[in-house]
């Protein structure tokens, strides 16, 4: 695992953005895993001046998002279909044809077979060669919350209540955030060929402490990705102000050779 720390959120996004850029040039056709909330939002945006200013071309791209609250149509504003064409898709020149997202409006006996579907999806397009992740405070990855097998695949989910209420801000209410989400497994994730996770607040810093320094565990999901053989984490100074080495990682950042840097 890489551990970056980075003063601000606006230097982890644009470099999180970087990584992201320099393989779309280095892979026209890249296939992208997204997520949604509040963290990857300043990256998505650096996405889209890099697109603007830079030509930065996503017409070949195809994502898969990873998650999707169910119960809601792609059209309700709380839902992550509408998020991601908002803060992302309708800026940039992506093809509408190759953009994922789980679909949320499923009746229930409908979810099992559109799970798997969607697993079929992803290694139709390839297997997905970047995926961006934020982190639950309680150590989750998409919404494979805390005892979710390290095994898992795209499947339903039973939200938590704290992430419901850490969710509320996009909805009413905390009672009128769904229960249930479609998500990507934990096993769809690592076998993503690339991860960063971005973090940032102090909120987050216990989550990163226990996934990077503590064991691996079901209890927290992110710790997971100490398995995967190019994770990244990218921080900011409150993300990881419960590291203990942090020291450590800031010096192996500073030694890195040049020509490894996006
Ligand atoms: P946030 O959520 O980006 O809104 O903090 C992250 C997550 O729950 O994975």
């Amino acid at each position: 695992m890489e551990i970056i720390i980075q003063p601000t959120r606006e230097q982890v996004s644009k470099l999180g953005a970087k990584y992201v850029a320099q393989l779309i040039r280095q892979k026209p056709n890249a296939v992208l895993g997204l997520a949604t909330g509040s963290t990857p939002l300043a990256l998505y945006a650096e996405l889209v001046r890099l697109h603007r200013e830079t030509g930065l071309d996503f017409s070949q791209v195809t994502t898969f998002n990873l998650d999707e609250y169910l119960g809601l149509p792609p059209v309700h504003p709380a839902s992550y279909h509408h998020f991601m064409w908002e803060n992302l898709f309708q800026h940039l020149n992506v093809n509408p044809k190759r953009v994922f997202i789980p679909r949320g409006d499923l009746e229930d006996e409908e979810v099992a077979e559109y799970c798997e579907s969607y697993e079929v999806e992803i290694q139709r397009a390839g297997g997905i060669d970047l995926q961006i992740l934020g982190i639950g405070g309680d150590g989750h990855i998409g919404f494979n919350e805390p005892s979710s097998s390290l095994a898992s695949r795209t499947r339903i989910k039973t939200l938590t209540e704290r992430t419901r209420a850490d969710n509320a801000s996009f909805f009413n209410s905390t009672e009128t955030v769904p229960q249930h989400v479609i998500t990507m497994g934990i096993g769809t994730i690592l076998e993503a060929r690339e991860v960063l996770l971005l973090a940032f607040g102090v909120s987050k810093a216990e989550a990163v402490a226990a996934s990077v320094e503590g064991p691996i565990a079901s209890f927290v999901p992110a710790s997971s990705l100490q398995l995967h053989r190019r994770a990244r984490f990218l921080l900011d100074e409150a993300a990881a102000s419960k590291l203990i080495r942090q020291d450590y990682y800031r010096w192996v950042y500073d030694q890195k050779p040049t020509w490894q840097n996006p």
